[in-house]
């Protein structure tokens, strides 16, 4: 059932736009009043509160809520190694894990955006196999988006999308163009099919993957959608395979019997025998 929002007289929205631009960070008059005014009520929705008034009670000294809010204003918004303490854990614990059993791994970032993500799993992916030539990785990214997916494809970006990365790292795998942008070298492309899909449509893009990164996609997804694709990606895992959520997600408790946490701060799953 929708919940209803109240739009009283008294209810002013400036004090959250005050919110977005000191606490969020984000500056508001970059957007026009209607669509952030339809991005803070599906929050509202969410949390089941029904005045901007209640939500600014919320949303004060609470960084999870912060964070979805932020997520939701800015919805294509990633960079690489964006979380820098999920993906030193991925390459920390998961991949050599993974490579101590495996000699081909197969790897799906749903919901990539601008390609960001799955590039930062090509950077693990390439730095591992320097040590370890025979192993093979393959990464399967996916959006909804096509105008996401073919940036994505293009893979082209701004310096402050790289900040995250050594210097070592940039040198690696980009090129600096003449524009001031960077481009991901082919040997990273090699390692990344993109395609369009939805993760609404209950299917998975393949399967027998040994890690899926679902991060930051379900910010306007009902809890009855995101139970759903917890449940959709569990077969399409191998026995013992990863199931990476975002910070601010979390999975259901009926989920317990499906996955068991790995790391629980980093938001990292493993399917359950
Ligand atoms: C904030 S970005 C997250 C990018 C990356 N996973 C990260 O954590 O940085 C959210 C992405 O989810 C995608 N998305 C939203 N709903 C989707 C759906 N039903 N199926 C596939 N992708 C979806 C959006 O198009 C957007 O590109």
């Amino acid at each position: 059932m929708r919940t209803v929002i109240h739009m009283e007289p008294e209810d002013d929205f400036r004090p959250v736009l005050r919110m977005i631009e000191s606490d969020i960070g984000i500056q508001s008059s970059n957007y026009k009043e209607d669509y952030l005014k339809r991005r803070v009520q599906s929050r509202m929705r969410m949390n089941e509160v029904h005045t901007y008034r209640d939500y600014l009670l919320l949303l004060r000294g609470n960084p999870p809520e912060q964070e979805a809010l932020k997520n939701g204003l800015t919805i294509n918004v990633t960079k690489f190694w964006r979380d820098p303490p999920v993906f030193d854990a991925i390459r920390r614990d998961i991949i050599p894990e993974l490579r101590r059993r495996k000699k081909a791994i197969r790897i799906w970032s749903a919901g990539c955006a601008t390609g960001e993500e799955p590039y930062t799993v090509a950077i693990i992916a390439h730095e591992t196999s320097i040590m370890n030539k025979d192993l093979k990785f393959t990464i399967f990214a996916s959006d909804i988006d096509e105008e996401a997916l073919m940036k994505a494809k293009e893979g082209v970006y701004h310096k402050k999308a790289l900040e995250n990365l050594s210097n070592a790292q940039v040198r690696r795998h980009f090129t600096e163009r003449t524009d001031g942008k960077f481009e991901v070298k082919p040997h990273l492309r090699g390692y990344v099919r993109f395609s369009r899909h939805d993760l609404m449509s209950g299917i998975p893009v393949t399967s027998h993957l040994d890690m899926v990164l679902c991060r930051n996609v379900t910010i306007y997804f009902t809890e009855h959608q995101k139970d759903e694709l917890a449940r959709m990606v569990a077969p399409a895992l191998t026995a013992g395979g990863h199931y990476v959520i975002g910070k601010t997600e979390y999975l259901s408790r009926d989920f317990e019997r499906l996955y068991e946490p790995v790391n629980q701060m980093q938001k990292i799953y493993r399917k359950r025998a």
